[in-house]
């Protein structure tokens, strides 16, 4: 893919990126977990492995991330250690991969009743950046790894249950469908892997394009939550504009809400535009509707609290997906600043 073709030069853009990461990160002291939000600024040079990787998800998405133009480096796959596969070295670990390779980011594709050790592994070596896709992590495991995730600073994780990260630069750690991305100045974070698509898709189709892409999962203990995606988004020189796309369940979306506020309070910082929506209007209470996540019980979790608080906040709350993409260009047009 040719980023040229859309105007945006990839080599400045790369080196912003790393330059925010480093910016980001060096704080001088550990702050913990909050300190790795850095590391979800991905570019064209990220370096990346494949924990699970010559299994069938692993080898189809590693083969369509590697055509897509991510920096593949290797893979894991304990009983196929020496091996080569996609025309990449096969380690029987994540410490010989780091070793061999450095990576910055691992993505798992690993089946969830055995994937909590692959998470484990990649945190205990401090990968940078972790994906995992798997959906059905048993709660008591996801558990163990946010434990695991708080006791530390260095590894990000995102997921499980989604669909990963993408910067259409030419870096896909994830399952997402290349083609329908384009590099732009549109940050993207969902809890939905079907409506991360959707709004890419629309953003695509109204003429802008993405920066980054981030799915954060719909499980009920996400690695990552919005605020997250948030303060890196809102910070990143080549993020414009902002799409939050929330569900029921938990209060995710309301802490998302609130941090917008307070970072609205300063005048000059105020200038992303962010086109939000919200899914399961109408779901039930103490019902599960497709994500684990999306659960509204004990009177919290209701989608009407979620878009009461974003739109106190200054989001553009769209009642129905179809107007992601028009918001946004409506949004972006209004800014007297160079987009
Ligand atoms: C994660 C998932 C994709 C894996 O499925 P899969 O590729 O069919 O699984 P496979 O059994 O073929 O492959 C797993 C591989 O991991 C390997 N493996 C197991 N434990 C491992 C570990 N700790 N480290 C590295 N590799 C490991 C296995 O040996 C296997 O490789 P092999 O077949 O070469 O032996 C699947 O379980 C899943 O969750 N699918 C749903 C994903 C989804 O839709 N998510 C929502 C997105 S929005």
């Amino acid at each position: 893919m040719s980023a040229g073709s859309h105007g945006v030069n990839a080599a400045e853009i790369t080196a912003q990126l790393q330059q925010m990461r480093a910016d980001l990160s060096v704080t001088g002291f550990l702050q913990g977990y909050e300190d790795s939000i850095s590391n979800l600024l991905i570019h064209k040079d990220t370096k990346v492995i494949c924990q699970g990787f010559t299994g069938k998800a692993g080898t189809f998405h590693a083969q369509e991330a590697l055509d897509y133009g991510t920096q593949m480096v290797g893979g894991v796959s304990p009983k196929k250690a020496g091996q080569t596969h996609l025309g990449l070295p096969v380690f029987g670990s994540v410490k010989e991969a780091v070793r061999e390779t450095k990576p910055d980011a691992s993505v798992i594709y690993v089946p969830p009743t055995i994937a909590v050790d692959a998470i484990l592994e990649a945190i205990e070596n401090e990968i940078g950046l972790i994906v995992c896709v798997a959906e059905g992590i048993p709660e008591a495991d996801q558990i163990k790894i946010v434990h695991a995730l708080r006791s530390q600073s260095k590894s990000r994780f995102l997921g499980p249950n989604c669909p990963g990260i993408i910067n259409p630069l030419g870096c896909k750690i994830g399952i997402q469908p290349g083609h329908i991305h384009r590099p732009g100045n549109i940050g993207i974070v969902s809890r939905s892997g079907t409506l991360s698509y959707e709004s890419a898709a629309q953003i695509t189709g109204v003429g802008l394009g993405q920066s980054v892409c981030i799915g954060i999962g719909g499980d009920p203990f996400p690695g990552t939550h919005h605020i997250d995606a948030l303060k890196v988004l809102l910070n990143d020189p080549n993020t414009k504009g902002i799409v939050l796309v929330g569900e029921i369940g938990g209060f995710m979306e309301e802490e998302a809400a609130e941090y917008i506020l307070e970072h609205r309070r300063f005048p000059n910082l105020n200038h992303k535009p962010i086109v939000g929506f919200i899914a399961g209007k109408t779901a039930p209470s103490e019902r599960r509707m497709g994500h684990a996540g999306a659960f509204i019980t004990r009177g919290k979790g209701f989608a009407s609290n979620k878009i009461s608080a974003l739109s106190r906040a200054g989001v553009i709350v769209v009642d129905s997906p179809s107007k992601i993409g028009s918001e946004m260009l409506k949004a972006m047009r209004l800014r007297t600043d160079n987009v």
